[in-house]
């Protein structure tokens, strides 16, 4: 188990619960990458390793002209650059006498027994109960001087290995990174694979694509200064006939909120190469002397379990090892009402306290003031980078609003926007210069904002203070983080012409350096992210933020789509998810049950609501907080693929003992005399006996999961069922 170095035949191995990792220190101190998949014990792998004479393929110079040593029929760990590997490499640097070249050779090897951190980014961590251990492998190029360290870290039980990298400049002159990638994983043999990945757009984020690989670089990226909501650094490698209960599935999530690149590389002679880190585009990074720059993250997973296998992994250890937020293992998610969709920038105090009574009846435990109360914001052309109330709308100030939700018995929250500001503003007035655009170009607008230069120390330190003033002015409890468009106009006041090509990764770190700063001052608050709806719904943003709204299209039957898509990689316990007026033709009913795929609310104006409406909701809410544990902590299962035609969408979630779950069908499309349809269960135990809603059937695990439930047929339209089991 853990980390194995064989000095013998110089392979190091990682070895988690069920899958192994191997690389070998080989010909002239390469770093070979020979395995990773189910748990393996023997020795070394590379007997995998054919030599043959490749036409065209260069040999290295130490090796004395053997033309069956090339670098381009070798799998390594981390490809170089111009060694004589045509495929992809996972660094470009410029080096100090204006060489483009990196020759990394295995020079040290480390190993300790906890989990490596990184200084810049953010990171996933250890908790007590975990085994873990980490490895770190320079790869130093001895003319260039400069030293590529490897970091992998082991966790045991989670069946996780994650992986980063730094890039150190040991010599006299400063090197330019053009491109570094975190990871770089070579398939001796990739033939038989397919890439699932999770585009989208506004509003149609993480939908679900898979395609088989084929002989040219497929690419999953972003160049929008976020993750955006067009594509997610998450892919997936998987048998072509993987399915979601068996197959080799192999996933990959990048811990980047910025510009990211995944290349996938089925090569010449079925060889397959996956880099995955920031992307090159704009980005050239100055490493001076002595310094040292430091790669995202990359999380990975294998099993043999299939798709959902593979989302388990992902779920548990996102669940326990990415956020310290106590409100994910202490304090329970409030049902919360928004008032976005219930007023937009149309509201005064008073509004809300009405909208907070109303909601009170319907089991609503926490009122969240959406955009529109700070500055001038009476629509989305001014007002952003004004961090103070507007007295205008909120009359009695913040404090006594809060106060006066407090006093319903409700939780307040309040929104933010602060990545941006507008052109009609104090701040931009005061510091036009603290906003992204090129010099004597006009900039290009988005929603009429621009992007502050989050790069800029005076920006980060106005940021912070100015939040943080808020949040200490009231008893605040929640705070939901959006930023409202893609990143142009790529320049800092700040930075000299010749740092220009590091504004885009400068801003990342900025952002990560505000976001550790309030949330380390606010430790209680429930931190809720979002993008325009889900854009830059990324692991990064995990680490910070226990939850993240899914996507402002709320229309129960497209969420269908958006939480199944999410659920590939991230759990139901981070997925925004909201009741809200879209929808007309779709019972209440069906809108809650579609919200309990997430962290539950109301986007809409509650006093709107008849009190028989009311009633319902309230009857709702009880029952999220009833099934909190099963929703929140437990397994999730797709049962079926809105993507494909089907006349219903069902999912479930099962306590991780397997005593309870909760099993939830939408009918999306009705047939005149169709079949009976029955869905069958997941993850239960064959043989507990389980009552389904308290008594109306009482079956055996097997029975649940092998004949299955029938949906009824003659329902009215988008009718929603819930089946929650309890083992008797
Ligand atoms: C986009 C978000 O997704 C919405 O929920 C809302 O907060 C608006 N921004 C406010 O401008």
């Amino acid at each position: 188990m853990g980390i194995v170095y064989n000095k013998e035949d110089n392979t190091i191995t990682l070895h988690t619960k069920n899958t192994s990792y191997q690389m070998k220190i080989g010909n002239l101190d390469y770093l070979f990458h020979l395995y990773y998949g189910p748990t393996l014990h023997d020795a070394d792998l590379s007997y995998q390793i054919m030599q043959y004479d490749r036409g065209f393929s260069g040999n290295p110079y130490e090796s004395r002209n053997e033309r069956t040593f090339s670098l381009d029929a070798q799998p390594q760990e981390f490809s170089t650059q111009q060694q004589g590997d045509f495929r992809t490499a996972s660094i470009e640097v410029v080096n100090g006498d204006g060489s483009y070249s990196f020759s990394g050779k295995a020079a040290k090897i480390t190993i300790e027994k906890e989990k490596y951190r990184l200084e810049t980014l953010p990171t996933v961590f250890a908790n007590e109960s975990d085994t873990v251990h980490s490895l770190e492998i320079t790869l130093s190029d001895s003319v260039s001087e400069v030293d590529v360290i490897l970091l992998y870290s082991v966790f045991e039980e989670a069946d996780i290995i994650t992986r980063a990298v730094k890039v150190k400049n040991n010599g006299k002159t400063s090197i330019h990174l053009k491109k570094i990638m975190s990871l770089c994983l070579d398939f001796i043999n990739g033939s038989g694979m397919d890439l699932l990945s999770l585009p989208g757009r506004y509003g149609q984020e993480r939908q679900v694509e898979r395609q088989p690989m084929t002989h040219h670089i497929h690419t999953i990226s972003s160049v929008r200064g976020s993750s955006s909501h067009q594509q997610n650094p998450f892919v997936v490698l998987c048998d072509q006939d993987a399915t979601e209960d068996f197959g080799k599935c192999y996933g990959f999530s990048l811990m980047y909120s910025g510009n990211f690149l995944a290349e996938a590389e089925l090569d010449q002679y079925d060889q397959l190469r996956l880099v995955m880190g920031i992307h090159p585009k704009q980005f050239v990074y100055e490493v001076r002397p002595g310094e040292t720059f430091e790669g995202p993250e990359v999380v990975m997973a294998f099993t043999e379990k299939g798709l959902t296998g593979l989302s388990h992994l992902f779920h548990d250890f996102y669940r326990t090892n990415l956020c310290r937020s106590r409100f994910v293992t202490q304090t329970e998610r409030p049902v919360l009402i928004n008032s976005w969709e219930a007023a937009f920038m149309d509201f005064d105090d008073k509004k809300l306290v009405e909208i907070a009574k109303a909601a009170k009846n319907m089991g609503v435990e926490l009122l969240v003031m959406d955009d529109g109360w700070f500055g001038k914001r009476d629509d989305d052309n001014s007002g952003l980078g004004d961090w103070v109330v507007n007295e205008d709308k909120i009359k009695c100030g913040l404090h006594a609003l809060v106060e006066q939700i407090n006093d319903l018995g409700m939780k307040f929250g309040i929104w933010f926007e602060p990545e941006m500001v507008s052109e009609d503003s104090d701040l931009y007035r005061a510091h036009p210069e603290w906003a992204m655009k090129i010099p004597g170009r006009p900039e290009v607008r988005s929603r009429n904002q621009i992007a502050l230069d989050m790069s800029r120390k005076d920006v980060q330190d106005y940021l912070i203070e100015k939040v943080n003033a808020i949040l200490d002015d009231a008893n605040i409890y929640y705070v939901k983080w959006d930023i409202n468009r893609s990143l142009a106009d790529i320049w800092s006041n700040a930075l000299p012409a010749d740092k220009q090509g590091e504004v885009y990764h400068r801003y990342i770190l900025g952002l990560y350096r505000i976001m550790d700063a309030i949330i380390k001052t606010h430790p209680d608050i429930l931190f809720e992210g979002c993008s325009g709806g889900g854009g830059r719904f990324d692991a990064a943003m995990l680490h910070y933020y226990p939850q993240y709204w899914v996507s402002d299209n709320n229309h129960p039957i497209d969420r269908l789509k958006l939480h199944y898509g999410t659920s590939f990689v991230y759990p139901p316990s981070c997925m925004g998810a909201h009741i809200s007026d879209s929808g007309k033709l779709v019972p209440l009913k069906t809108k809650a049950v579609v919200a309990m795929g997430g962290t539950f609310g109301y986007e809409l104006d509650a006093t709107h609501l008849t009190e028989e409406e009311q009633k319902l909701c309230r009857e709702q809410s009880a029952l999220f907080r009833k099934y909190y544990h099963i929703i929140i902590k437990g397994d999730y299962y797709r049962l079926s693929n809105p993507f494909e035609t089907g006349n219903m969408t069902a999912w479930q979630h099962v306590t991780k003992d397997r005593q309870e779950s909760l099993l939830s069908v939408v009918v999306t499309n009705l047939t005149c005399n169709g079949p009976q349809e029955y869905v069958r269960a997941k993850g239960l135990e064959t043989d507990t006996v389980y009552s389904v809603n308290d008594g109306q059937y009482t079956l055996s695990g097997s029975a649940l999961m092998n004949a299955g439930l029938p949906i009824p047929r003659e329902v009215p339209e988008y009718t929603a069922f819930q089946f929650h089991m309890k083992a008797v």
